[in-house]
């Protein structure tokens, strides 16, 4: 179902202007010239599209679908030495999940990314011998729900970075409007807009809304979206009207209740609310500091005054706190 939704070409993303004009330029450039496109790495919370969008590039460059792997997957140099030397001129390789190369690894793809040839390190004997192997010239894609997690070094290697940003109901809407028409579900106006709202800037929470939404109007209704069945719909799902679902209302109650509002640590917080630390820093955090529910800072995290209020909880004032300035923006 998810394939079905996913836009194929360039011209059927929507939303992330910024990142799209700028990658436009880069694969007419590269074309005009018939050359590979320099390696690109795609930065950002999940869902916002870096899979969808690596694909669609491989398929304006190339016709044909990426190479596919993510970093934890690639355990060792041999891994990955599979990969390469299959890639024909100007095939593109996806490496998901990129800040989770073992860095043996990530070390080894240095001189692929750079000069298109890797020295390979042939096990036996009493010391290992190393061959230097040439490839054909690729493009590499990285995806990284984690840009700061990345080495200054791997960094640098990407001709392109793209900062992946949240999107906006007008554009979560035209994605749903697209959606619903590949599902064939009839909808009301306005229906979808309320679906948007709630779809924490996320074009692959609103898709996933969207099914649940669609089956509640199936056995509650007559198949149609309007804006009743969507508001029941997601009052079960339990979501609110600002898109938060459980995991981020526990992760805020959590930090008022057990830690006074904050600061605390990541690592306290999901050992409190028995989650994985990975699970709220990667997919919970990022919408809440965005809205303003959250704040980082050199001592942990804190709740605001605003996410107080919206869940009616007590909201204790606090001396201001130095920012977390570790973690800059890495992309301007
Ligand atoms: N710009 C977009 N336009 C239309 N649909 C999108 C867009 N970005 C993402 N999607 C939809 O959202 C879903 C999640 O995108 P995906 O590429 O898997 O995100 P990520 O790899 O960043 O986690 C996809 O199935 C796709 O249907
Ligand atoms: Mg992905």
């Amino acid at each position: 179902m998810d394939v079905a939704l996913r836009p194929k070409h360039l011209n059927e993303m929507i939303g992330q202007r910024v990142v799209l004009d700028k990658l436009d330029i880069a694969i007419s450039a590269a074309k005009g010239r018939g050359e590979p496109l320099e390696h690109i790495l795609l930065d950002g919370p999940p869902g916002l599209g870096k899979t969808t969008l690596a694909n669609v590039i491989a398929r304006e460059m190339t016709g044909k679908v990426p190479r596919i792997t993510s970093g934890p997957s690639l355990a060792k140099q041999a891994d990955l030495m599979a990969l390469l030397t299959n890639l024909e001129m100007g095939d593109v390789l996806f490496i998901d999940e990129i800040h989770r190369l073992p860095t043996v690894v990530e070390e080894f793809l240095y001189p692929a990314m750079e000069d298109f040839r890797v020295d390979y390190t042939i096990e036996g004997g009493l010391s290992g011998r190393v061959v230097n192997f040439s490839l054909r010239r690729f493009t590499l894609i990285g995806a990284t729900t984690r840009a700061g997690m990345l080495s200054g070094a791997m960094r640098d290697r990407f001709g392109h970075r793209f900062h992946m940003e949240f999107y906006d109901t007008d554009d979560l809407t035209t994605i749903l409007d697209r959606s619903a028409s590949q599902l064939e579900t009839p909808c009301e106006e306005g229906s979808l807009q309320t679906i948007a709202a709630r779809s924490r800037g996320t074009p692959r929470v609103a898709n996933r809304l969207l099914r649940r939404v669609r089956d509640f109007a199936q056995v509650r209704g007559d198949g149609t979206l309007t804006k009743r069945i969507v508001h029941e719909a997601l009052e079960i799902q339990q979501v609110d009207a600002l898109g938060l679902d459980e995991l981020d209302r526990k992760f805020l109650q959590t930090l008022n209740k057990v830690y006074q509002g904050g600061p605390a640590g990541i690592e306290a917080l999901a050992a409190t609310m028995g989650e994985e630390r990975d699970t709220l820093e990667d997919t919970v955090e990022p919408y809440l500091l965005q809205i303003g529910f959250v704040i980082r800072t050199r001592q942990g995290r804190q709740i605001t005054k605003q996410a107080c209020d919206h869940l009616g909880l007590p909201f204790a004032e606090k001396e201001p706190r130095t920012p977390d300035t570790d973690n800059p923006t890495l992309f301007e």
